[in-house]
């Protein structure tokens, strides 16, 4: 009776560790991050699976390119809010390079109102877009920088696609190649990723 009673014991305990230890894992799944560290992933088709958690990660600037300021008619409406994985920070941080599995996400948002009570300008509205850059050798064998580029955005809708798949290079790299200052990401328009670079730290405010 005793040993039946501890073996069940033990038995529950088993259990225990065993949710335990499926429970940090689901969690950890579910801010999009595998345990190796990459944030980005796909599915068997190859596609990136829609990331998410990104707005806490690194901040790395917010371009502007609003439609009054070409002909009413931006080819990338507005606010674009760029986020890079923590985990590539930090490799970006010691070395100031791009590792194998970088991810970084574009967050589009509207111009929601232009005056404020500080002044005229341009402020954030609502969230109408979802953009990523992944590193990946794997993937981007034979890609400039083996960066793989995706669109989450669902035309006039607030929604997002679950997951897309990689765009033809000349929708987006071939651009990124041509004019970006930096392994073809724009780091001439984040001094976050420029003051950072092969520093070890994120900046202490000079230059
Ligand atoms: C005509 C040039 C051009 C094309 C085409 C283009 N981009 Fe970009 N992209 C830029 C510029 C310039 C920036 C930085 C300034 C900004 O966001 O306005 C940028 C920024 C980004 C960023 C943030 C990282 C960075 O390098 O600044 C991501 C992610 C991104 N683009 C994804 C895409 C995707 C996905 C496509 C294709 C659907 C695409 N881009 C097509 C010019 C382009």
């Amino acid at each position: 009776m005793i040993r039946y009673y501890l073996n069940t014991k033990s038995i529950a305990n088993g259990m225990a560790v065993l949710l335990t230890w499926a429970f940090f894992t689901s969690s950890v799944m579910a801010e999009g991050m595998t345990p190796t560290g990459d944030y980005a992933r796909f599915n068997k088709e190859g596609e990136l699976i829609r990331p998410t958690g990104y707005r806490e990660w690194i901040f790395v600037g917010a371009p502007l390119t609003p439609n009054d300021m070409n002909n009413g008619k931006a080819a990338f409406p507005e606010f674009h809010n760029v986020y890079i994985d923590p985990v590539s920070w930090e490799h970006w941080k010691k070395t100031g390079e791009f590792r194998s599995g970088t991810l970084i996400v574009k967050e589009l948002a509207s111009v929601g109102s232009k005056q404020a009570p500080s002044g005229n300008g341009y402020f954030q509205g609502e969230f109408i877009g979802l953009e990523a850059m992944v590193k990946s050798q794997k993937h981007f064998p034979d890609a400039p920088g083996h960066w793989g580029f995706f669109r989450f955005t669902v035309e006039n809708s607030p929604e997002l696609h679950k997951t897309a798949a990689a765009q033809p290079v000349e929708n987006c790299l071939a651009c990124h190649q041509a004019n970006a200052a930096q392994y073809q990401v724009f780091t001439q328009f984040y001094p976050v990723l420029r003051a950072a670079a092969g520093k070890g730290e994120a900046g202490s405010g000079k230059r």
